[in-house]
């Protein structure tokens, strides 16, 4: 079966099949190769892409802004305060008048309806670089260094610790589901994500066989992992909540005895960054041996290059 996405915008995983992200994950581990070999093909020549930034970024800005521009692109960064998206103009308008002037727009923000109306107003392809509901391009990311250390996703287990209702536990678990991947997410019962969600999930895993399960018993959860994953205590927008996650999350942060009751010596410890060691994670397992979260930032790039080479 031949696999198309072109023109397609990425707003949430739900959006795609198995197929299409085992496209984007086979495209991902070819432009990693080319890069490593400095092969570049001017794959975005004469293209622009709107760069929208609400919140801070390390990662995804410098992922589409490198991978874009390497490629021969124009990417251009805006940030709230350089726009009227939504405060002057409608948010409609803006999109209307980026469609005309830009092959794609990336958008990261606080509200998801924000990239919904982005993509349905501009034309063009829209990637959703985080809000405060999803961050699918992390998980393309995620997905790809699993594959690397394991050689392949099917069958695999992976946890989210801590948050379980953030935007990445979120996204994790859609993409688990669809790509029959084994997931819990290990979350005192406050942080929970909507069961709405959960039962989404558990629909698409039913095609890929994966199991998806949300828990707070931190024995049963870890026991035989391959990728104990976790994220920050509070995302941005909510740092007013610091104190109540503390006390909330404290028995669920990511420490060296968590990382045994996996039962399972090549466990690996994921981390989508930015870390805040101390916290979720001891200093000593996001530094140690087990851990790959630079090559997960890294894969960022290439996976971030494959969905714009397939969708433009
Ligand atoms: N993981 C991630 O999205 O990082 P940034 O916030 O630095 O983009
Ligand atoms: N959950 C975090 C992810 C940062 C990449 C946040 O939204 O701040």
């Amino acid at each position: 079966m031949s696999i198309s996405i072109k023109g397609r915008s990425l707003l949430t995983l739900k959006d795609y099949s198995p197929e299409e992200i085992r496209y984007l994950l086979d495209l991902s581990h070819q432009v990693k190769k080319e890069h490593k070999v400095g092969k570049f093909n001017q794959r975005f020549l004469g293209k622009t892409i709107a760069l929208i930034f609400e919140k801070r970024s390390t990662r995804t800005r410098c992922a589409f802004e490198t991978a874009f521009g390497e490629e021969g692109g124009y990417p251009v960064f805006l940030s709230i305060d350089d726009l009227q998206l939504g405060k002057k103009e409608s948010i409609e308008d803006t999109a209307r008048v980026l469609g005309r002037m830009f092959n794609a727009i990336q958008f990261r923000g606080f509200s998801q309806k924000t990239v919904e109306v982005l993509a349905e107003y501009s034309g063009v392809p829209v990637y959703n670089g985080l809000t405060d509901a999803y961050h699918p391009t992390q998980i393309l990311a995620d997905l790809m260094t699993v594959e690397e250390e394991f050689g392949c996703l099917k069958g695999r287990k992976i946890c989210f610790v801590g948050d379980g209702r953030n935007n990445v536990a979120n996204s994790l678990m859609i993409g688990c589901a669809k790509m029959g991947v084994h997931f819990t997410t290990l979350a005192p019962k406050a942080l929970y994500p909507e069961q709405g969600l959960v039962d989404q999930s558990r629909v698409f895993a039913e095609r890929s066989g994966a199991e998806i399960h949300v828990s707070s018993d931190i024995d049963g959860a870890m026991d035989g992992v391959d990728a104990v994953y976790t994220d920050v205590w509070v995302s941005m927008g909510e740092e007013d909540k610091l104190k109540e996650r503390v006390t909330l999350l404290t028995p669920f942060r990511v420490t060296q005895e968590l990382m045994e009751k996996t039962h399972r010596k090549e466990s690996i410890f994921l981390h989508c960054l930015p870390a805040v060691k101390g916290n979720e994670v001891t200093f000593d397992v996001i530094e140690g041996p087990s851990s790959r979260v630079f090559d997960e930032a890294e894969n960022r790039k290439h996976t971030i290059k494959a969905l714009m080479v397939a969708t433009l």
